[in-house]
């Protein structure tokens, strides 16, 4: 379940509601799938998109993505220093960015024209849709990173990061996760 934060501002959510309506407003797609299923980390990319297919399958129709896959992050992930660093430097990309969380954890932030960086703790069940053009980046943590997620796309050239190279991210390394006290 997702908490949103505005880290300047001293300001976090974590009712869905008010998440969702807070991310609509800035036309960034949020909702929340529900799904029983627990997966071990030897699980495959089929069983994880099939579990979720009565989800997906209406939500890639509608929105004519032909595409998605699992992305697995963890602990032994090998060059996994390379790979956040990767995610870590604001980018933008030409088709929108969507994952949707099936395990573990990550902070996804965004950086809109003329607003503070708020970032959404995405976690089991958050879906995001995050608009083509529109600067973010990604951290699942330094030490112990788990993220397990379904990726959904139209072209997989559009996942390219076109990086800003603005440094934005670097002004909030510091920020601890949040939790719900
Ligand atoms: C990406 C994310 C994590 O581009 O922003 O894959
Ligand atoms: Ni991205």
């Amino acid at each position: 379940m997702a908490i949103l934060s505005i880290p300047n501002k001293h300001v976090q959510l974590t009712d869905p509601q008010e998440i969702r309506s807070f991310m609509n407003q800035r036309g960034i797609f949020f909702d929340q799938w529900f799904c029983a299923t627990v997966f071990d980390d030897s699980a495959s990319s089929e069983e994880i998109l099939l579990a979720y297919h009565s989800d997906l399958d209406p939500f890639m129709k509608s929105g004519g993505y032909q595409t998605a896959d699992v992305i697995s992050i963890n602990s032994s992930t090998e060059n996994y220093a390379a790979i956040r660093a990767k995610f870590l430097a604001e980018h933008t990309h030409s088709e929108d960015e969507i994952r949707f969380f099936v395990d573990g954890q990550g902070l996804f932030w965004f950086h809109l024209e003329n607003e503070e960086v708020f970032n959404l703790l995405c976690e089991r069940g958050d879906l995001i849709s995050v608009p083509a053009g529109t600067k973010h980046w990604f951290d699942a943590g330094d030490l112990n990173p788990f993220v397990k997620a379904i990726r959904i796309f139209i072209d997989m050239s559009g996942w390219v990061p076109e990086y800003t190279n603005s440094g934005k991210e670097n002004e909030f390394l510091a920020f601890n996760l949040p939790n719900r006290g």
